[in-house]
């Protein structure tokens, strides 16, 4: 392959991907890189290292058609209009995309190389095209609880979530941080008083949160000092999206036989860029603490299993711990009072790397051979 051409690179995903390929030097394998815009064609692409020439038109079809691979971080609405014209207009590349519009296509493979790497060579092998980034949330339960998975040993997981602000958007960050800003500054001079009754503190900062005037304008309510237990839109089953996404999305990753449910709650609250989880697991048979432990630590080279003990817990399985690395700790992990086939989990993982750029940059080196 000669030609990639990136897409949204300047976004949020898409400079954590652009920051992880200038770390690891993937720009040395791809022989020509293109960067496009789809608001500033002809302006100046980024600086990897070597020259490039300007931006190109992220709307040019002929443009995009002479390309080997495409990377988008661009957005669903941008892959939904663009995608099936390059595809109709003959275009035989590999579509590579952080989106979710394709992901439950027949022809898309959703990529988790750690954990799928087989069904990646399999659907290579067939001549599949379309490599889709999975769900921040399901990519990072599953390279968390991957050893459990592919030892067949769990029946069903339950996933009840804590997931960043990041997840929103960048602007959803910037409004937890201002949100944050603006319940110190209601109560700065009390805050200042040892004196003053933390009652009174606590009235001041619920009537600010409530207020017309706090900045809720991206998450729709206050989410500093509180949460918020609804992620993206309304299914007709009681379930959001975010939830239904992680039992159709993890079993196609996957590619189980008989689907194994995943079902949970998935919650904001108020961390940048690390989502944590806490599974309970129901495990296909009673297997010591210790085996499982071994399974879950040797899956991958990025987890590890954190001791169920207070100090390492606080110090390691945290989202301040976590945000910015690749790690992926899981820990609290014990039998439940529920029997010694109900396995208690916990896990943290930074939802912009592999929760969203790695498995993208991944599956780009692995089709570049
Ligand atoms: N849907 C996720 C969230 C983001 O809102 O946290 C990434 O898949």
């Amino acid at each position: 392959m000669q030609k990639i051409g990136f897409i949204g690179w300047r976004g949020m995903v898409g400079s954590v991907l652009l920051e992880r390929m200038s770390a690891e030097d993937d720009f040395a394998h791809i022989a020509e890189p293109i960067f496009f815009s789809t608001s500033n064609a002809g302006g100046k692409a980024p600086d990897i290292g070597p020259d490039l020439p300007p931006l190109a038109d992220a709307y040019d079809i002929d443009a995009l058609a002479g390309l080997d691979a495409i990377v988008s971080c661009q957005g669903g609405d941008y892959t939904k209009e663009v995608f099936p014209r390059l595809r109709e207009a003959g275009w035989q590349g590999y579509w590579i995309d952080a989106a979710s519009s394709l992901r439950m296509q027949e022809d898309a493979v959703i990529v988790l190389d750690p954990v799928n790497r087989d069904v990646i060579d399999r659907a290579i092998a067939v001549g599949q095209k379309n490599f889709i980034g999975g769900n921040c949330t399901v990519s990072l339960m599953l390279m968390a609880l991957g050893g459990l998975f592919k030892a067949g040993l769990v029946e069903w997981v339950s996933a009840m979530t804590y997931q960043a602000a990041s997840g929103a958007g960048a602007k959803n960050m910037r409004e937890l941080i201002t949100q944050m800003g603006a319940i110190r500054d209601g109560v700065a001079a009390e805050l200042e008083n040892p004196a003053s009754a933390i009652l009174d503190i606590d009235r001041k900062v619920v009537a600010d949160m409530r207020s017309a005037d706090f900045p809720t304008a991206q998450f729709g309510a206050p989410l500093a000092g509180s949460l918020l237990p609804w992620i993206d839109t309304q299914l007709e089953n009681g379930q959001s999206r975010e939830e239904w996404k992680a039992q159709v999305e993890a079993n196609k990753i996957l590619q189980t036989q008989s689907p194994i449910p995943v079902d949970g709650t998935c919650v904001r609250i108020g961390a940048m860029r690390c989502h944590s989880q806490a599974f309970t697991v129901k495990l296909q048979k009673d297997l010591p603490l210790v085996e499982i432990e071994q399974l879950l630590d040797s899956a991958n080279d990025w987890v590890n299993v954190v001791p169920n003990e207070r100090e390492a817990t606080l110090q390691q399985l945290t989202p301040t711990a976590v945000t910015g690395k690749l790690d992926i700790p899981v820990g609290r992990l014990r039998k439940l009072s529920m029997g010694p086939e109900y396995l208690n989990a916990f896990t943290v993982g930074d939802q912009l790397l592999w929760g969203a750029a790695e498995p993208l940059r991944r599956i780009l080196l692995i089709l570049l051979g």
